[in-house]
């Protein structure tokens, strides 16, 4: 019987590269997203593929729930979750509002947990599954004017290996996957701070600096294939790493 995989985040870029890497290595795979108006382009590129679309916003209990019932009605195991759902908030720590910080955790880190703990219970009763969650390589070193973005990516790190310790002993398995620069929307994605936007904002400059920074990065980035390869290997690998950097 071919295996379960739940990814989130599935409308673009690395969630939508891992989907389809899953399919086409012989997975059963619900490639979740918040929009389903936005399945166009994978429903096209996996034609064919054991691969359907489901919708999922992780910051809502209901939509999870419903998701992952749905799944699990239909296959009664999910073997990979693949928590990839995210998004960077840019501003200096003094210029973001409390709103704006918070909605940066709802996503990146309480949306993973929530996902993460809709699952678990069948992972547990299985004695099998491999949680993969996406960090990032600013999860490791954090930079000026993301700091919101760093902070949920390093308590991702934290999470997940406190995960790792937890979840070994009913055989289930923690990998975290860190990318670098990598093509995808996530620039056309980031949640500017209102005050970072005020041209009179005292870290202006350093915004501007930053961005002169990225520019050039951003056009030597990696592919999203990159990383839907290492997800692959976390997901079949007999014996996984806990970090996989890309
Ligand atoms: N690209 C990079 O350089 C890079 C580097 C390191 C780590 N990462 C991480 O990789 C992951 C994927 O990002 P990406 O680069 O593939 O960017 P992307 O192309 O912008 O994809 C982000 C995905 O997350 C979804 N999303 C955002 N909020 C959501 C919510 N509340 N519920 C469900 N889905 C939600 C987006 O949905 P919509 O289409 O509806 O917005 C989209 O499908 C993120 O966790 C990001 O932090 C990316």
């Amino acid at each position: 019987m071919a295996k379960v995989a739940v990814v989130t985040g599935s409308s673009s870029g690395i969630g939508l590269e891992t989907a389809l890497t899953l399919a086409r290595n012989g997975f059963d795979v619900y490639a979740t997203m918040r929009n389903t108006g936005k399945a166009g382009q994978i429903q096209e590129a996996a034609k064919g593929l054991p691969l359907r679309v489901l919708q999922l916003d992780v910051n809502e209990d209901q939509s999870v729930k419903s998701a992952v019932d749905a799944v699990l009605s239909e296959k009664g195991r999910i073997d990979v979750l693949v928590n990839n759902a995210g998004y960077a908030l840019v501003g200096a720590v003094e210029d973001l509002a409390m709103d704006e910080l918070k909605a940066q955790f709802e996503t990146n880190l309480f949306g993973l947990v929530r996902v993460t703990q809709a699952v678990l219970p069948a992972m547990r009763k299985q004695k099998s599954g491999t949680i993969i969650n996406v960090g990032s390589i600013g999860g490791r070193v954090a930079f000026p004017t993301s700091p919101a973005y760093s902070a949920t990516k390093f308590a991702v790190e934290g999470l997940s290996e406190a995960m790792a310790f937890e979840l070994a002993p009913f055989g289930i398995r923690v990998a975290v996957i860190e990318p670098g620069m990598i093509k995808t929307n996530f620039v056309s994605g980031i949640a500017m701070a209102k005050k970072a936007l005020d041209p009179g904002s005292p870290y202006a400059p350093m915004l501007q600096k930053m961005n002169a920074t990225i520019g050039p990065l951003l056009e030597n980035a990696a592919p999203a294939q990159q990383v839907a390869d290492a997800v692959l290997q976390a997901s079949t690998s007999p014996d996984p790493e806990f970090r996989y950097l890309v």
